[in-house]
């Protein structure tokens, strides 16, 4: 860390708090919006404690904001961590009355619903503040949380309890009853609270949101108390007793203990329509910010079919407002070199206000952007930011003989960082590094990966750190890691590091050794190999030897796949990509997976690498929960027409009862679900012996799997 401040320029401190902005700003979006957090939680709790003490030696740094206040900030790990007891879900977004009636199209042949069958939903505003829950045991509140990942979050009961719209204790309420809902701060209270600030000479915040989730996690509840935060409730997780059949019965029954709840409309998707258009008219003279409008399926029975994918249910969807625009100066594109080597060319601008947070990065996606929006440093650039998603440019807008003056952005031919070749392979957008593991920014980017929170959680391991590693060659794949405590003493000789640090990192290469399969999965930072994905991989392969298995049985596949005679290159790979996928055979698992999986299992040095891992490691067999059921681990094949239920529908529910589902049949299957119309499926599981039954059937496992 840079020390006593007062050694640098003033200049010098605007610089390193421009850039310690950034970072965290990057490492926030990242983590929240984008779901990929790209630094460990020590190297982003590292940058946090830089910035805090700069800011504190140049108060004036802070005065436009500051990215330690901004929402989004990552669990700090000074409050206790919480595991929700039904994970905190988060909403798919749509951006046009198109995507509206489409969501309500997908709603309806998910649940096979018949044209004269309605479709009622609850629309009710999207607010702009921090998500919690508050857990209440026999009427009493006894934990209050944030969102966190969704899975985990920060215990903050102290803070909430100074919420005043927070009832302490409910008359009338189940045994448990978990209700979550946004903390949000009044515009006007907002703009006092600043005031007030201003005087005191304290920092101002950016916006409501902000100042809310600021005010909210505050380790002196005092603070929290002096602040008028509030809350509205728009939902619940674990509940033991539902009161109400509808979304809007139980919004009610909630108002009715003592809840505030927002104005909402229940009607048809054509309602909901209107009210999205009266609210977003409404807008600016609303008393507090709202981005959107949330739209609920009315029928509780119906959301408990649809379930959710992913983080996301399928059974809500947002609709968010317009984002908000800027006019700034671009100053450089620099290119970002990823892990898989993908080479990202990054916007950095001049910084301006959009929507209440200072832009000074904006991604450019890829080549073909920069040439499609003609873009040149030195240019004037339009953009706009949409809630937590990454700041985006949508155009030039420089007086049109200064734009002509200017150089046109030219692509790399070789990589930034190692100056390997960098290519563009035919039909791919992106420009990838071909140096592989030879290039240092891949290592290092993979490293990262790995040891991140959600992957193999190396807790003290953060960037700083690989790269210093990785400089002496200590560090050079992710099975070093556990080697690292030869290197112990070399180690805590190290400038900054110490015995103390020493050990404590190498307790905590020792505890990760032991992790979920999914975990590693994830951590090996695979093309297209992302959390869900893993997750879903592994539930149908729960140890390394039956995963194993499978990349192996892959990579045969595709050494033993011919060519039809005449069957085009494309057309070839396609159907190949497409018979690797059936052989994975899990649902949401499709051909550009499976050929990611069998790229990186064909190459040596990948094997040899994780071969290496898996000694070195104790992965366990992944533990799922799943509702028990005489299906459980069982391997279906669904075939001909479904009456009552999706195909999609009748996956899921098999899913969730444990059960894994195939595209084919084969010895390995257990049960065909034969519908009418049946043809060869039926015959082939016949002849094979294997049980059949009709959808009827099917029907009677699922309702005994929720009974
Ligand atoms: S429902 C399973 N309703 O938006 C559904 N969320 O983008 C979970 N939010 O994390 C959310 N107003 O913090 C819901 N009326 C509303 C909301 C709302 C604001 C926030 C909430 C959530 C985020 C998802």
């Amino acid at each position: 860390m840079q020390g006593a401040e007062g050694r640098l320029s003033e200049a010098e401190a605007r610089r390193q708090h421009a850039r310690l902005s950034d970072e965290i700003r990057a490492a926030n979006i990242a983590y929240h919006a984008e779901d990929a957090p790209e630094i460990s939680d020590a190297a982003y709790d590292g940058l946090r404690e830089e910035l805090r003490q700069l800011e504190a030696a140049w108060p004036k740094l802070a005065e436009a904001g500051s990215a330690l206040e901004e929402v989004g900030a990552i669990a700090s790990s000074s409050f206790a961590k919480v595991t929700h007891a039904q994970p905190m879900l988060s909403l798919d977004n749509a951006f046009s009355d198109e995507d509206v009636t489409e969501f309500v199209a997908r709603v309806r042949r998910f649940l096979s619903l018949g044209e004269d069958e309605d479709v009622t939903i609850l629309a009710e505003p999207k607010i702009d503040g921090l998500a919690v829950s508050l857990r209440y045991q026999n009427g009493e509140l006894v934990q209050g949380a944030t969102r966190g990942d969704g899975r985990v979050g920060e215990n903050i009961t102290a803070n909430l309890k100074t919420v005043s719209d927070i009832p302490q204790r409910l008359q009338g309420a189940p045994e448990t009853l978990e209700v979550r809902g946004e903390v949000y701060m009044v515009r006007a209270d907002f703009l006092a609270l600043n005031a007030r600030q201003a005087e005191a000479g304290e920092k101002q915040f950016a916006n409501p949101r902000n100042s809310a989730a600021g005010s909210l996690r505050q380790l002196d509840v005092s603070i929290t108390s002096s602040r008028p935060l509030r809350f509205f409730a728009y939902g619940w997780g674990e509940m033991t007793e539902l009161p109400r059949e509808t979304q809007s019965g139980v919004m009610t029954w909630l108002r009715d203990l003592g809840f505030k709840t927002t104005d909402s409309r229940l009607g048809d998707a054509g309602a909901a329509l209107e009210f999205y258009h009266e609210v977003e008219r409404q807008r600016a003279d609303m008393a507090y910010d709202i981005d959107g409008v949330v739209y609920k399926l009315d029928r509780l029975d119906w959301q408990q079919r649809l379930g959710s994918v992913g983080r996301s249910p399928r059974w809500a969807i947002a609709h968010k407002f317009a984002a908000e625009r800027a006019v700034t100066r671009l100053n450089a594109i620099d290119i970002q070199v990823g892990r898989t080597g993908k080479l990202t060319p990054v916007a950095r601008l001049e910084p301006v206000t959009v929507g209440g947070v200072v832009v000074t990065n904006a991604t450019l996606h890829n080549e073909d952007e920069i040439e499609r929006l003609d873009v040149r440093v030195g240019d004037w650039v339009e953009l706009q930011r949409a809630g937590d998603v990454i700041p985006q440019i949508l155009a030039q807008v420089s007086d049109p003989d200064e734009h002509a003056a200017l150089p046109k952005f030219e692509p790399h031919e070789t990589c930034p960082v190692c100056d390997s070749l960098a290519v563009r392979e035919p039909g791919e957008v992106d420009r990838r590094c071909t140096g592989g593991l030879t290039c240092p920014a891949q290592r290092v980017e993979r490293l990262k990966h790995f040891v991140q929170r959600r992957a193999v959680d190396i807790d003290g391991l953060g960037e700083q750190s690989i790269r210093l590693f990785f400089e002496r060659s200590w560090l050079e794949g992710p099975a070093d890691i556990f080697r690292l405590k030869d290197r112990a003493e070399e180690i805590a000789a190290l400038e900054g590091w110490g015995e103390q640090s020493t050990a404590n990192l190498m307790t905590s290469v020792e505890t990760s050794r032991t992790v979920p399969l999914s975990r590693v999965l994830f951590g090996l930072g695979i093309r297209h190999i992302g959390e869900i994905t893993a997750r879903d991989l592994a539930r149908a392969y729960p140890d390394w030897p039956t995963f194993s298995s499978l990349l192996q049985r892959l990579v045969d596949l595709r050494e033993s796949f011919e060519p039809a005679v005449g069957e085009a290159e494309e057309k070839a790979k396609k159907r190949l990509n497409e018979a690797l996928a059936a052989e994975i055979s899990v649902s949401g698992i499709g051909p550009e997976v499976a050929a990611a999986l069998v790229d990186f299992w064909a190459e040596g040095h990948n094997r040899s690498a994780v071969g290496e891992l898996m000694d070195l490691m104790d992965v366990q067999t992944e533990a799922f929960k799943t509702i028990a059921s005489s299906v459980s681990g069982k391997t279906i094949v669904f075939t001909g027409k479904l009456e009552a239920v999706s195909r999609d529908e009748a996956k899921a529910q098999a899913e969730r009862l444990g059960a894994k589902v195939a595209g084919s049949v084969s010895s390995r299957t257990d049960i065909l679900v034969a519908g009418p119309g049946a043809g060869s499926k039926l015959k082939k599981a016949e002849s094979l012996g294997i049980e059949t039954m009709d959808e009827a059937g099917w029907l009677r496992i699922v309702a005994q799997g929720q009974g």
